[in-house]
C-alpha cells in the first residue's frame, strides 16, 4: 500500500522539531511513505528544505514534497490536488494520512478542505486523520471538534495524539506494574502513602507564544500528559494490553477523579511583556487530586509542572508508608520509595534501608537502580517515532480515546476559569504556592 502523509502545519515548530526527525528515522528503518508538507512560509520546496534545515539528498528529502498552502486562499486546494495526482497511481492501493498540526479553531476549515480533496481523488483510497493535543479547549469544544471530524472520518480513522503515550517510561510503567508480582502486591493504598508527579521545564514558551497564550499550562500538559501518567500509575490490570482493554481501565480511573479544586496557578514574569502585549496565561500549576477507586482511594497525588524553572525535573515519586519506624521505635528509619526519573535518562530507583557498615543495627537508605540506557543501550525511539509508527501500522494502542479526553476535560474544568488569581513568579524560580500547598499536608517535594 502507498501511504501519503499530508502534513497540515508543515512549517511549524512541531513538524520541524519532532515530526520530521521521526519521519526520517522511520524511512531509515525501512518504512516507505511520502510526506506532503503544507505551509505558507516558503514559496517552494527548495526554500522549504533550506528554511527547515532538512539535509539535502537524505532519504527523507527524497520522500518529501512541499505545497505552498494558505488555508484562507482556495488556490491551495488545487495545488495540493495536483500534487496528489502527480504522486498516486490508482493501480496501487492508496492511504492518505491527514496530519493536522494546527490550532483546533482551524479544524472546521481543514475538514471542509479535506472533504474537497478526498472527492477529487478518483481512485479508491483509505484514509486517516491525526490531530494534535489539546483536543479542544474544554469539554464542549472537544465535543464540537469531534463532531466536525466525524463528518469525514469514522472514529477508527481518527488518531488523537498525546505523545506521552509514545514514551518508553510510560509503557514501562505498565510493564513494571503488571509483569512483577512483587510490585503488584505493594502498589495500592495499604502500602502507598502519597505520590508526587513533578515535570519542571527550564525553557519558556519560546517561539510558541501564539499557540501557548491561548492554551496555558492546564490545556498544554495537565489535561493530557499529566492525567495520562495518573492513569498509568493507578489503573487496575487490563485484561490484556490491547488498546480496548487498556482504555477500559484508564476510563475507570478518570471517572473516579473529581473535578480538581485544590490547585494554584502561576505565570513567569517575563512572559507578561512578551510580544509587547500584556499576557496573563498560566505557565505553572501545582495541584492535588485523588483517584477514588478501591485500591487507590486515600492516596494524595501531588502534581507540580510548568515552565521557566531553575532546574529541569521529570520525576515520579511513590512514597510508601513507614510503619517500620513505629514498630522499631526509631524515627531515623526512612520510608521506602520508588523514584522514576524520565529525563535526561530513564532510571527507576527502589529505595530500601540496609545496614550501614561499622554500626550496630543502624540502617541507611540505599537505591537499587535500573538505568534504561545502560541496560538496553541508547537507541530507544523517540516518542513521536513510536506514535507515527503506530499510525502507519493502524495500531491504536498509543492514542487516548474520545471518552478519556472528555473525562480529562471534566477533571480540569475548574482550573480553566479565566478570572482566578495567578501568581507571578520571577523567571527560573518556583512559585511560592507549590511549597505552601504540600506543606499544608506536612510534606515536602521530593526534589
Ligand atoms: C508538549 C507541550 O505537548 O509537551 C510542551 O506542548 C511541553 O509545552 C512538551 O514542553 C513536553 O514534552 P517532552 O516530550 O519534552 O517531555
Amino acid at each position: 500500500m502507498r501511504q501519503i502523509i499530508v502534513q497540515f502545519g508543515g512549517t511549524g515548530d512541531l513538524a520541524q522539531k519532532k515530526l520530521y526527525p521521526a519521519y526520517r528515522n522511520l524511512l531509515n528503518k525501512g518504512y516507505d511513505f511520502t510526506v506532503i508538507a503544507l505551509g505558507r512560509r516558503y514559496p517552494d520546496c527548495e526554500a522549504f528544505i533550506k528554511g527547515m534545515e532538512i539535509e539535502n539528498n537524505s532519504d527523507f528529502h527524497k520522500h518529501l514534497e512541499y505545497v505552498h498552502y494558505d488555508m484562507a486562499d482556495p488556490t491551495g486546494i488545487g495545488n495540493l490536488e495536483q500534487k496528489i495526482d502527480d504522486i498516486i497511481d490508482c493501480a496501487t492501493s492508496i492511504e492518505l494520512i491527514y496530519y493536522i498540526a494546527l490550532q483546533p479553531s482551524l479544524y472546521e476549515e481543514a475538514i471542509k478542505q479535506i472533504k474537497i480533496i478526498d472527492s477529487h481523488v478518483s481512485c479508491s483510497i483509505s484514509k486517516k486523520i491525526v490531530v494534535e493535543k489539546p483536543f479542544g479547549f474544554d469539554s464542549a469544544s472537544a465535543r464540537r471538534y469531534n463532531k466536525i471530524l466525524s463528518q469525514a472520518f469514522t472514529d477508527e480513522e481518527i488518531y488523537r495524539i498525546d505523545h506521552y503515550l509514545g514514551k518508553e517510561f510510560m509503557q514501562n510503567l505498565l510493564i513494571m506494574r503488571f509483569h512483577n508480582d512483587i510490585i503488584r502486591s505493594i502498589w495500592n493504598n495499604r502500602t502507598i502513602e502519597s505520590i508526587q508527579i513533578i515535570f519542571d521545564e527550564t525553557h519558556g514558551v519560546d517561539q510558541r507564544l501564539g499557540f501557548y497564550e491561548k492554551i496555558g499550562v492546564v490545556r498544554d500538559t495537565i489535561q493530557n500528559h499529566i492525567l495520562q501518567i495518573v492513569t498509568y500509575l493507578t489503573m487496575s490490570e487490563p485484561a490484556s494490553f490491547s488498546p480496548e482493554d487498556i482504555a477500559t481501565e484508564k476510563i475507570k480511573v478518570l471517572r473516579s477523579i473529581k473535578p480538581i479544586q485544590d490547585y494554584h496557578l502561576g505565570r513567569y514574569e517575563s512572559l507578561g511583556s512578551a510580544g509587547g502585549r500584556r499576557i496573563n496565561t498560566p505557565t505553572y500549576a501545582a495541584l492535588k487530586l485523588y483517584v477514588n477507586t478501591f485500591y487507590y482511594a486515600g492516596i494524595p497525588i501531588y502534581i507540580r509542572t510548568g515552565k521557566m524553572q531553575g532546574k529541569a525535573v521529570s520525576q515520579i515519586y511513590v512514597k510508601f508508608k513507614n510503619t517500620t519506624k513505629t514498630v522499631m521505635n526509631d524515627d531515623k528509619i526512612r520510608e521506602n520509595g520508588v523514584i522514576i526519573n524520565t529525563h535526561p535518562e530513564l532510571t527507576i530507583d527502589i529505595s530500601m534501608n540496609l545496614k550501614e557498615p561499622n554500626t550496630s543495627w543502624k540502617s541507611k537508605p540505599v537505591k537499587f537502580r535500573f538505568n534504561h540506557a545502560e541496560t538496553f543501550g541508547v537507541n530507544t525511539p523517540e516518542a513521536y517515532e513510536q506514535i507515527v509508527e503506530k499510525i502507519l501500522q493502524s495500531d491504536k494502542s498509543l492514542f487516548p480515546t474520545m471518552r478519556e479526553i472528555l473525562e480529562s476535560w471534566r477533571i480540569v474544568e475548574p482550573m480553566l476559569n479565566e478570572t482566578q488569581d495567578i501568581e507571578i513568579y520571577p523567571d527560573h524560580t518556583r512559585p511560592k504556592f507549590a511549597k505552601r500547598m504540600i506543606a499544608k499536608d506536612h510534606l515536602k517535594w521530593f526534589v
